[in-house]
C-alpha cells in the first residue's frame, strides 16, 4: 500500500480554510486537529465547524481529537460525517467501547499515543481499531521537532500488526518533513501527517509528492 500523506490544516489560514483545503487536493486526507484547551494548551475546532469543513472539503477528513473525555465527545465528530476519528488513549476510560461506537457510526477508529505513552497495553486490542497514531511530538502545536525516541514504538507497533496479520494503519504526527519522513517510514509508519512542511512549502503539490516518494522509497527498502 502506498504511503498516505495527510496535511494538517492546523498550519492553514483559519480565515481561508476552503481555499487552503483546495491547496492540498492532491493529498490523501485532510488532518484536522481538534483541541479543547484542557488535554492540550491550545484551542481549535468543535464538531459543528468540523462538519462544515467536511462539507466543503474534497478530501475525506482525518480528525485527531486532543480533548478530554473522548468517550463522551468523540462520537459527535463521527456523526459529523468524517472518514476517521482518532482519540487519545490517555483521554478515554473505555477505548474498546469507544472504537466500536465510532465504527458503528461509519468512521474509521484510531487510537493516539503521546510520545511517552507505551503501545504495549493496546497490542492485544489491535483488532478493535483501524489506526494507531504515534505522536512524534508532544501534541498541542505545529512546528515542533520530530522526537526520534518514538521510532522504537513505531517499530513495535508495526511488528505487532504484521504478526497479527491485520490491516491497521500506523500514523505519525509531528515534525514530519523531508528530513524525517524516511526514518518514520523505515520504522513502519504508513500514514504521515505534516502541517508546517506542507503549508510552508513553495509548492504544496510538489511537497506532497516529494513526501510521498520519500516514504514509499523508505518503506520499499525493506
Ligand atoms: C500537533 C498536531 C499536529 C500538527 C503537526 O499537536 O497534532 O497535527 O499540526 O504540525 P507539524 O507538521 O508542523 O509538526
Ligand atoms: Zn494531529
Amino acid at each position: 500500500m502506498p504511503a498516505l500523506i495527510n496535511p494538517s490544516i492546523l498550519s492553514a489560514d483559519f480565515a481561508n480554510l476552503e481555499r487552503d483545503l483546495g491547496a492540498i487536493a492532491t493529498a490523501d486526507y485532510a488532518h484536522v486537529d481538534v483541541m479543547d484547551n484542557h488535554f492540550v494548551p491550545n484551542l481549535t475546532f468543535g464538531p459543528q465547524m468540523v462538519g462544515r469543513i467536511q462539507d466543503v472539503s474534497t478530501l475525506p477528513l482525518d480528525v485527531h481529537l486532543m480533548i478530554e473525555d473522548a468517550d463522551r465527545w468523540a462520537p459527535e465528530f463521527a456523526r459529523a460525517g468524517v472518514a476517521s476519528v482518532t482519540f487519545h488513549a490517555e483521554a478515554t476510560q473505555a477505548p474498546v467501547r469507544l472504537a466500536r461506537e465510532l465504527r458503528r457510526l461509519g468512521a474509521r477508529a484510531g487510537v493516539a499515543l503521546r510520545p511517552a505513552t507505551p503501545v504495549e497495553p493496546f497490542l492485544d486490542l489491535l483488532g478493535e481499531v483501524d489506526m494507531i497514531l504515534v505522536m512524534t511530538v508532544e501534541p498541542g502545536f505545529g512546528g515542533q521537532s520530530f522526537i526520534d525516541g518514538t521510532l522504537p514504538k513505531i517499530r513495535r507497533a508495526r511488528e505487532a500488526v504484521s504478526e497479527a496479520g491485520l490491516d491497521v494503519w500506523i500514523q505519525v504526527d509531528g515534525g514530519v518533513s523531508r528530513s524525517t519522513i524516511e526514518r518514520a517510514a523505515d520504522a513502519g509508519a504508513n500514514v504521515f501527517v505534516a502541517g508546517s512542511a506542507v503549508y510552508g512549502a513553495q509548492s504544496i503539490p510538489d511537497e506532497i509528492q516529494a513526501l510521498r516518494d520519500l516514504a514509499d522509497a523508505a518503506s520499499h527498502a525493506h
